[in-house]
């Protein structure tokens, strides 16, 4: 404070003129992309931040997962809601943002793709993790409903009753679904830049994704909707509430 007037220099630790570029660290989050003149294509500024930004809401994803896994274990089933709601949202943007790289043409990708070396979404830490935390929280879900006393048929017939139980059932199966539309809009974008016949940089054949889409997380989840079809088919709704 000088002659009453506040001043708002930085107070944090770290590298950058503010507070706010000491926080956020942006000098290093900035020097992560290639300058122009290492670009082997303009495009890679595109394609770098893409794919990097999905990491950092896949991280996000992967984190409120394990959080969500660790609250259901525990029985705080309004909490693990909470966390799925946020992951969810996160499969939700790094989806849209496939939209950004359909605006590459496919032409154009060829000199980013050969600059990419043996560079696979397979080996994406954020999807790898956020798959694995996905099982151990599938487990988690089953063992708060089998000690609930209930297998899924109940907990879906009597959703009102275990309302906090079948929230948390219907954000998973959200998520497992919004997985299956990431695997089919990745597909879409996959298509378009380099087409459906072609091998991926780890020799995968685009075909390979295809079969992927099918994949759930939470199988049971899935099937019980068709239990449920048959109960209600052979005049089983009385009882539903
Ligand atoms: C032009 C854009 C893209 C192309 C051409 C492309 C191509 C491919 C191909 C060919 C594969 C099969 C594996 C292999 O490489 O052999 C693959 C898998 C994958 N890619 Fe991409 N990709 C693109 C953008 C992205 C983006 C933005 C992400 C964001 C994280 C991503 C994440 C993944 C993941 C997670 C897999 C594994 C698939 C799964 O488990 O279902 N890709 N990609």
């Amino acid at each position: 404070m000088t002659d009453g007037a506040e001043t708002y220099d930085p107070i944090l630790e770290g590298r950058g003129a503010s507070d706010y570029e000491r926080y956020l660290r942006t000098d290093e989050l900035l020097a992560l992309q290639k300058e122009p003149a290492e670009m082997a294509h303009r495009d890679e500024l595109l394609f770098q931040v893409v794919h990097q930004s999905s990491e950092l809401w896949l991280k996000l994803a992967g984190f409120e997962l394990e959080e969500a896994t660790a609250a259901t274990t525990q029985g705080r089933i309004t909490d693990a809601v909470r966390c799925l709601r946020r992951a969810n949202l996160a499969v939700a943007y790094v989806t849209d943002q496939l939209e950004m790289l359909d605006l590459m043409s496919p032409w154009e990708y060829h000199p980013v793709r050969l600059a990419l070396g043996h560079g696979s979404g397979f080996d994406s830490p954020g999807w790898n993790h956020m798959r694995e935390v996905m099982t151990s929280l599938g487990r988690a879900f089953e063992t708060a409903v089998a000690d609930r006393g209930l297998d899924l048929v109940d907990l879906y017939r009597r959703g009102r009753v275990h309302d906090d139980l079948y929230q948390l059932a219907e954000q998973l199966s959200e998520l497992d679904g919004r997985v299956a539309v990431w695997r089919y809009r990745h597909l879409v974008t996959v298509h378009r830049a380099i087409g459906g016949g072609a091998v991926g940089t780890q020799g995968t054949p685009v075909e390979q994704l295809e079969r992927l889409i099918h994949h759930r997380a939470f199988p049971r989840l899935w099937q019980v909707r068709d239990e449920l079809t048959r109960l209600a088919d052979e005049g089983g709704v009385d009882d539903a509430g």
